[in-house]
């Protein structure tokens, strides 16, 4: 099992031993006339959020966050775990492994693993580079947007401007080499950097589920507002594990 599945593993593990431990009048309710579908299971689990679905509001508003973390992230999960029925081989080994290797997979599961661990990948580092009163970008991820992108103000702009571009769903990102070094990419669909041997710094999401509920077509102002949800403390956490070869996705 992949680090990042392991302790998936034991969050969910810790959220189930959670339910255990309530209060036995929570189950003193009428059964919902329709029964919940089964969870699925597998080594592959959605990351919980670190912060409540309306920490980003009026950014990014709470049914969104529910909608996009529980169903769209969860598709992925879940689908990823009906493969991993047939294949194990993909629960146990290394994410970046697997989508740094998509060309070694048997034909009849490559696309699938390119898109479901793909978008698992992206998804997991964007709950994880958002945060509420995420700061500002300082120190060493300051100096390098300085010196790669052209000052913060600069870099946003052409960050927003590329991820307007970018044609149907897809991601803009800003990918970091091993030396620390910064650029602007985009990607379709659940492409992601490792696909290409590249991590992800940070980036953002332009499908139409990320933003759809409230902003609708105006992809633009989803991508202006969105830098308010930044976590830059985490940013330079990913820019420091990203030199130093740790870096998962
Ligand atoms: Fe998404």
């Amino acid at each position: 099992m992949s680090s990042l599945s392991r302790r998936h593993f034991f969050s969910a593990a810790a959220g189930i031993a959670a339910v255990a431990a309530r209060p036995r009048t929570l189950f003193a309710q009428a059964p919902p006339t329709t029964p919940a579908a089964p969870a699925p299971t597998g080594p592959f689990v959605v990351p919980p959020l670190p912060y409540p679905t309306n920490a980003f509001e009026p950014h990014i508003d709470a049914r969104t966050m529910e909608i996009h973390h529980d169903k769209h992230h969860g598709a992925y999960v879940a689908n990823l775990n009906n493969l991993a029925k047939t294949n194990p081989q993909l629960g146990t080994n290394a994410v970046p492994d697997i989508l740094g290797n998509l060309n070694a997979l048997n034909d009849d599961i490559r696309f699938a693993v390119r898109n479901n661990l793909g978008g698992h990948a992206n998804h997991t580092m964007f709950w994880e580079i958002m945060g509420p009163d995420g700061g500002k970008p300082e120190g060493e991820v300051l100096a390098a947007i300085d010196r790669d992108l052209g000052g913060l103000e600069k870099f946003q702009t052409d960050f927003n401007a590329a991820g307007g571009r970018q044609f149907g769903s897809g991601w803009v990102f800003v990918t970091v080499t091993k030396d620390g070094k910064l650029a602007i990419e985009t990607r379709p669909n659940q492409d992601s950097p490792i696909m290409d041997g590249k991590r992800a710094l940070l980036g953002n999401d332009v499908w139409e589920h990320a933003y759809y509920l409230h902003y609708q077509n105006r992809r633009p102002d989803y991508l202006k507002a969105w830098w308010n949800t930044v976590n830059w403390s985490k940013v330079a956490e990913r820019y420091a594990a990203a030199k130093a070869g740790t870096l998962g996705v």
